[in-house]
């Protein structure tokens, strides 16, 4: 699972073309840097300025996920969030991966590209009423709940669902555990640290999962953890998968039926040649750890499917001397903005391959948008470049399009797929079209009745509910049953601060009668 780029080897008879992790991506043939059987020089010549997949890698590393969990049941759900394209979505689908989404839309994208529910996870910390909705309603594997509100909220959701027939199966919930490990990556990728805002401390959890009556609409059956993104140390994943294994311990000899441990994703690519994530020897321990605790298995890699198998190709328009040397380039912090956002690293190689005796010249690439902040990299000894030279940004499949944005009205790339038949654009480019496409002069009557086929929740009708407010649109529910989450999450106010003190009536519904821990 690397980002570098190769000459080209003689063909290893040891080691089959494909199917091999490790094997390069983008390799140097004839001195032109290829995307398998594509030059990447007569790609740019077509279609200009683009991401570009390689379909061989992303196959190659969904293999390599899956086989590495293959000795215990394992949904290896793939985190959309890092690249939504739906032909990339498609491939993943047709290898038979699941999917992990962390906002409604991301759902909605995801089944209609024809993944079935079950092999959906849905995450996420805060979720609009209308997501929560749709959430419930989706019939997913497993969806994941951040914190006792979201669960009060999940469940007044469900419930109202059922209320209007629409509720087929009760949701399958867990609660994402916060571990408190550091997963020693870039502070704003830690999620599993306690002053992160996701999840819930073990005892949380734990006291949520010993009154499951709370909330007659769920399913408590499984926990689910996230520690981090781009982790390279095993040594925090582990310490992760201990802690789970002691909380689902603790759970179940309290009645909880725990048969699903989530363990998010996060597995760490190598971007700069010093090394990924050790992903067999975690996948082993995982894998062991289920089988030994009779659970199955969620993993939700995003970045290590997709991040290695493209590289976003541009053009050098010229290069600035001064006190600094500047590399400028046509690509610019809004096509890739993790390099000004998280100082990351990503390998820029010519597309020409430069002579090994040619000097390294120490400079900054830089895009053409009007920010200080714009920059590919920083201090980067590279070869020399000439104006017009093509350069590729490698390791740009995770996290590059999707967080890719319109600043200084330039449109997104487009992004094209090579496979074994040639290329397609599985995307188009932006042009400044498409920026204008949406603009609108349309007046907004604030005072509008709400559409008469707007439902509402019956809890609107409370008289301490405020009244859920006017949509356009008509298309989705108004939903806003907040006395019933209240009810519930006073409820669990009462439990954390000792129920004895609290009224007769004040008392929630007693749990039922479980039997004493073992
Ligand atoms: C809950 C969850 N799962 C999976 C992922 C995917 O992470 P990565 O792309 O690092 O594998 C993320 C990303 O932040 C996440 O928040």
């Amino acid at each position: 699972m690397s980002t570098r780029v190769e000459r080209e080897r003689a063909p290893d008879k040891a080691r089959p073309e494909e199917g091999v992790p490790g094997a390069p991506t983008f390799v140097y043939r004839d001195h032109l840097l290829h995307c398998e059987e594509t030059s990447l020089e007569d790609l740019y010549r077509t279609i200009g300025p683009a991401y570009v997949y390689s379909a061989r890698r992303l196959t190659e590393n969904a293999s390599r996920v899956r086989h590495a969990f293959s000795r215990a049941e394992t949904l290896v759900a793939y985190a959309v969030k890092a690249n939504t394209n739906p032909i990339l979505l498609r491939l993943f689908y047709e290898m038979g991966l699941g999917f992990e989404v962390s906002s409604g839309s991301e759902l909605s994208i995801t089944l209609a590209g024809g993944a079935p529910r079950e092999s959906v996870v849905v995450n996420g910390n805060a979720r609009t009423d209308d997501e929560l909705v749709q959430v419930a309603e989706s019939g997913a594997y497993l969806v994941s709940v951040d914190s006792e509100e979201e669960a009060a909220r999940l469940e007044a959701a469900a419930a109202w669902l059922e209320k209007q027939g629409r509720l087929t199966t009760p949701v399958r919930a867990a609660l994402r555990v916060n571990p408190d490990v550091d997963a020693k990556v870039h502070p704003d990728l830690a999620t599993g640290i306690a002053e992160s805002k996701f999840g819930l401390p073990p005892d949380r959890v734990l006291a949520w999962y010993a009154h499951p009556d709370w909330t007659p609409h769920l399913r408590w059956v499984g926990i689910h953890v996230h520690v981090g993104s781009q982790i390279l140390d095993a040594q925090p994943l582990l310490d992760t998968l201990g802690e789970c294994v002691d909380v689902i311990e603790r759970a179940r000899s309290r009645g909880a039926k725990i048969e699903v441990l989530n363990l998010g994703g996060g597995f760490g690519v190598d971007y700069d040649g010093k090394g990924g994530l050790a992903l067999e020897r975690y996948a082993d321990a995982a894998c062991l750890v289920a089988k030994s605790q009779g659970l199955k298995l969620v993993v939700e890699p995003g970045r290590y499917l997709v991040a290695d198998a493209c590289a976003l190709v541009g053009q050098v328009l010229f290069v600035k001397r001064g006190t600094r040397s500047f590399a400028v380039t046509e690509l610019g912090m809004n096509d890739l903005i993790r390099p000004s956002l998280y100082d990351a690293h990503h390998a820029i190689v010519p597309v020409r391959e430069p002579k090994p005796r040619d000097e390294r010249i120490e400079m900054d690439v830089v895009g053409p948008v009007c920010e200080s902040g714009d920059y590919l990299a920083k201090g980067r000894k590279m070869p020399p470049l000439e104006p017009g030279d093509l350069v590729a940004v490698t390791g740009a499949g995770a996290y590059g399009y999707v967080m890719a944005s319109n600043y200084n009205g330039r449109g997104r790339l487009p992004e094209a797929l090579v496979d074994r038949k040639g290329v397609r654009i599985i995307r188009r480019g932006e042009t400044w079209k498409d920026l204008i496409r949406l603009a609108s002069d349309l007046p907004v009557r604030l005072d509008a009745e709400p559409a008469p086929e707007i439902e509402r929740a019956p809890a609107a009708a409370h008289p301490s509910t405020p009244a859920a407010p006017a949509r356009a649109g008509g298309a989705i529910p108004v939903f806003r049953p907040r006395a019933m989450a209240q009810a519930i999450s006073d409820g669990l106010r009462r439990r954390r601060l000792g129920s004895s003190h609290a009224s007769e009536e004040q008392k929630p519904t007693p749990a039922p009668k479980r039997p004493k821990n073992k």
